[in-house]
């Protein structure tokens, strides 16, 4: 079989007689002899034909991204090129067989294209070809391969399960596939392969892992699909830290093999309560320093109503120190990042520039007395700017205080892209309340098991209750998420109706699910880590859709394929579905 080879010739090579075959990247017709780069996996080489040679007119009507077979004799170059890894030689055409020709192609194959991504997506095909896109499907597949390898080594075996089955509850929308033989009936694809690794514990398969894929239909992000892939684990006779020691080790591996780079390990663990308090998201970035500050206390006594006010309903009032960047923000600059925290539901923004004499929006405010305290509490020195968000919301306050600070970072280039900042966020709040379901929800899944100090809190204090949850997070993205499960029967329904699900609902929607945790179910726990996402931080990307072969639009089609689309209406009558007008 013939090697992918033509990005790999070298001067040790020349004299040798080769065998090529790729796709014409480039031709120069400099009358008298032709220069074609020929490409293929591996990278291009030139190739020359001169005027005297049979093949010259073949290769003077060549277009670009033509297949060629050609046999020729490496040589070195007269002119070197140092700027590219086979600049120093070219091959000699001896043969040159035009396997396929070409069209005119939409845009050029080349890694710096201005195709607009819609273009490029509607030929994804061409898209693929260029090597910046092959290189991170080529470290997808190197991600792929160390992960089976690991645990295949620590004796984990891999496991199908169905993608037509019953609704998984993960938060998001189901896609639902109608039953032909049993009209009026649906299936729904998978969000995640959640109750079958739980059954397949329950099934005494032990160590289980999967390269699943899930689908969501949810609003999309960069860092979203509606069809995307899991490293799924699940594990029996484990606690949290096993289940967290194995992935470290695993992630661990991965960043080794494919990267070269040595995590220390354990990972940094952070509480919940502490990443929401200081960073104001549960998936904090750590490549920069910059913390939230609790100022609620230095301005118990203010004058300044606002802030009174906040206090009197329970609020807080929180800042951001900006080092050194006072006179950098003008008054416009304030504005905008005003608008950007109104997003998040914040009120306003105040701010102070500090100097020896204090301004800003508040200044007026803040006395000698409470100048001296904030300038001790934040260690502020001169130049620092200061941004404060007060509000009778904790959430509110933190969250926009949050998404502030991660924009900071970025805009202020404070963050180095070539490092890796790696945490597992632990002991997470079981329910979080819905303000649109107005009822709490599971934070996680329903099969997260309760810290066991909270077991018998469920019914009752349900806002206190945290969970045996964990979350693996990479530079302020969620990169895997896990937890160890209810195994007991009577848990499980409690947990249940904890999140207000009748008996009829859980009967009708887990009723086997309750029924396997009777027969002997095993105490287990498990993760899954989002193989896109883990994707994305390796090749150093921030859109998702780099690191799928044929991803989605934000608006949930493929505009290769053109789906999703009409279907036959002898289809839809097959199903008995009619459509409404
Ligand atoms: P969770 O819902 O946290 O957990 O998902 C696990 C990981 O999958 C990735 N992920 C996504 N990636 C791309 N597009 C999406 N729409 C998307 N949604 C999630 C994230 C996330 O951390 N069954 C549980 C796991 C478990 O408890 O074992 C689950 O699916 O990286």
């Amino acid at each position: 079989m013939v090697k992918i080879k033509n990005g790999t010739f070298t001067i040790k090579n020349v004299g040798e007689e080769v065998i090529l075959f790729g796709w014409v990247q480039k031709l120069r017709d400099l009358g008298g002899v032709i220069f074609i780069d020929l490409r293929d996996r591996s990278g291009f080489c030139q190739l020359v034909v001169h005027d005297d040679s049979p093949f010259y007119s073949l290769a003077s009507s060549l277009k670009n991204e033509s297949v060629l077979k050609v046999v020729g004799i490496v040589s070195e170059r007269e002119n070197k090129n140092p700027k590219i890894p086979t600049g120093d030689i070219e091959i000699l055409v001896q043969q040159l067989e035009l396997l396929n020709s070409s069209r005119d192609i939409p845009f050029e194959i080349r890694d710096d294209t201005t195709a607009l991504e819609d273009t490029r997506l509607k030929y994804r095909y061409l898209d693929l070809r260029r090597p910046i896109l092959q290189n991170k499907l080529f470290i997808r597949h190197k991600i792929t391969m160390a992960i089976r390898n690991f645990l295949d080594r620590e004796e984990f075996i891999e496991v199908e399960t169905p993608i037509l089955c019953k609704s998984t509850p993960e938060g998001a929308r189901d896609y639902l596939v109608p039953s032909r033989c049993n009209p009026g009936k649906f299936f729904a694809l998978p969000q995640s392969p959640q109750l079958f690794k739980q059954l397949l514990m329950v099934g005494g398969v032990e160590k289980y892992f999967q390269i699943a894929k899930c689908f969501r239909d949810e609003d999309l992000r960069s860092d979203r699909q509606p069809e995307f892939t899991q490293v799924d684990l699940e594990m029996s006779f484990v606690d949290q830290y096993d289940v967290m020691t194995l992935t470290e080790r695993l992630i661990a591996h991965v960043f080794k093999e494919v990267k070269g780079i040595n995590l220390s390990l354990p990972l940094r663990k952070m509480k919940y309560d502490e990443a929401i308090q200081l960073y104001g998201s549960d998936k904090p970035d750590l490549r920069f320093s910059m913390v939230i500050h609790d100022i609620t206390e230095i301005f118990q006594k203010t004058d300044f109503l606002v802030f009174q006010d906040v206090i009197r309903q329970g609020g807080v009032i929180n800042c951001l120190v900006v080092k050194g960047q006072a006179d950098s923000y003008s008054r416009k600059k304030i504005d905008e990042l005003t608008d950007f925290v109104r997003t998040y539901h914040a009120t306003g923004l105040f701010f102070l520039k500090i100097f020896s004499e204090i301004s800003g929006s508040i200044a007026k405010v803040v006395t000698k007395d409470l100048e001296k305290k904030l300038r001790e509490q934040l260690q502020l020195e001169d130049g620092d700017l200061v941004l404060i968000v007060a509000d009778s919301s904790y959430s509110i306050v933190k969250t926009s205080l949050g998404a502030l600070r991660c924009k900071l970072g970025k805009d202020l280039g404070l963050i180095d892209s070539s490092q890796y900042e790696l945490l597992w966020v632990t002991d997470f709040p079981l329910f979080e309340y819905s303000e649109e379901e107005k009822r709490y929800v599971a934070c996680h899944h329903p099969f997260t098991a309760p810290v066991d100090a909270d077991i018998s809190k469920l019914l009752s204090d349900k806002g206190n209750c945290y969970s045996k949850a964990y979350d693996l997070v990479i530079n302020g993205y969620e990169a895997g998420g896990g937890s160890i499960r209810i195994h007991q029967e009577d848990v499980q329904e409690r947990m249940f109706e904890a999140l207000g699900l009748s008996d009829a609902d859980i009967q009708n929607k887990f009723g086997f699910f309750v029924e396997a945790l009777k027969y002997g179910t095993p105490p287990h726990g498990g993760l899954a880590l989002g193989l896109d996402r883990l994707t994305m931080l390796l090749t150093g990307t921030d859109n998702i859709r780099d690191v799928i072969a044929f991803p989605k639009t934000a608006s949930a089609s493929d505009l290769m394929s053109e789906c999703p689309n009409i279907v036959d209406s002898y289809q839809l009558d097959e199903l008995g579905i009619s459509l409404q007008e």
